[in-house]
């Protein structure tokens, strides 16, 4: 049932701050601002390594889990896409974590990945939106996302619901090693707590978002920018306006620019720039300011500290109130889907099941 929305993604892109509110309920003591997880069968204080494997939004989702886990917790992870990991033959040394991110928890790159870490002795750690498909079984630990039946091919809350889950473990794993403080995990969790909201505030830029989409429907090629967890986003939002609106679109980490992508830059070419002031702000700024000098057009998605920092002429800026610099990436990703919607809707495509793609990929 789509409610009253017109397809799927839209009612799921709508639903974000409610079931991301749930799946961060679940994991925190919100009465006690600090992080609950189920027990685990195994000790997450004495980890030493972790690797992560995933595909598609999913990867994205797990690689800006691994910011946060180096960051909060000072473990080196390592993240590869699911289908890479499974042949790269990667030594994992007898103890290390392994980590699994799927909505559907059937993907089969991710699940031969799995299965490869299960035989060279890691702990296996399925973070899943289907709690009776064959990766959760196969985990020997599985930390649900509670975002509830996504129905769109294209995946918006489960990749914000795996955000949440991955926040959390994060904070945990950095408690628990000793790397957070109490009061550390106190403040984490209290932005935690407010991402949901956050998450509304950027619903209520949809009708500006609409009217920018109009224009980009008349592209051809899209880049987007970030640095930080940003730059995920960046390829997350690459990703959602490619599948859906089948218009080419690149995500490139911002300082990548001048190695390759700046040659593209011309007065035609739309740059979106995911950049909330946080403490990369000024150097993407810096990238802001080489794509203006070459005529390029930026629309930039930011919040009033940067849009006034900027430096920049731009086509669009999208303005989200100020927030701890741990929680952007949820409200930034609904600005990114809601663009990727509003373009397939004005292309005309069909939004819920794009063509050549499946929900769930089985096969390799
Ligand atoms: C993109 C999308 C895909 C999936 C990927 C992994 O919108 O939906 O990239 O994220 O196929 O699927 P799961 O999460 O089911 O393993």
């Amino acid at each position: 049932d789509k409610g009253n929305h017109r397809h799927f993604m839209a009612k799921e892109i709508h639903e974000q701050p409610e079931v991301v509110g749930h799946t961060l309920a679940h994991y925190l003591d919100m009465a006690n601002d600090r992080v609950r997880l189920p027990a685990l069968p195994f000790d997450i204080a004495s980890l030493k390594h972790v690797a992560m494997s995933a595909c598609g939004t999913a990867f994205y989702a797990g690689l800006i889990g691994k910011y946060w886990m180096e960051r909060f917790a000072r473990v080196p992870v390592e993240i590869d896409i699911a289908s890479e990991f499974r042949y790269r033959e990667a030594p994992l040394a007898p103890g290390g974590l392994a980590v699994f991110v799927s909505q559907s928890g059937e993907t089969a790159d991710t699940l031969a990945s799995l299965r490869y870490a299960a035989q060279h002795g890691q702990h296996v750690l399925g973070i899943v939106n289907v709690p009776t498909s064959t990766i959760a079984r196969e985990s020997h630990a599985i930390m649900p996302t509670l975002a509830g039946p996504e129905i769109g091919v294209a995946s918006t809350k489960a990749f914000t619901c795996q955000l949440g889950v991955l926040a959390c473990l994060a904070v945990a794993v950095g408690r628990a090693r000793g790397t957070l403080s109490e009061a550390d995990e106190q403040r984490l969790v209290g932005a935690l707590v407010a991402a949901p909201g956050l998450m509304a505030e950027a619903l209520k830029l949809e009708p500006k978002i609409e009217v920018l989409a109009r224009t980009l429907a008349k592209d051809k090629d899209v880049l987007y920018l970030g640095r930080g967890t940003s730059y995920p986003l960046a390829l997350e939002g690459a990703l959602k306006l490619k599948e859906i609106s089948y218009i080419h679109a690149e995500g490139y980490a911002a300082g990548e620019l001048k190695h390759g992508p700046i040659a593209l830059i011309d007065e035609t070419m739309p740059v979106i720039v995911i950049a909330p002031h946080d403490r990369v702000f000024e150097k993407t700024a810096s990238n802001m300011q080489e794509v203006a000098a070459r005529g390029g057009r930026i629309i930039l998605f930011t919040d009033a500290r940067g849009a006034e920092e900027a430096g920049v002429k731009t086509e669009a800026t999208f303005v989200l109130p100020d927030m701890p610099a741990t929680i952007t990436p949820f409200a930034y990703a609904v600005l990114v889907q809601l663009l990727a919607y509003h373009t397939a809707v004005v292309m005309g495509t069909d939004v819920d099941q794009p063509r050549n793609l499946a929900k769930s990929v089985t096969v390799e």
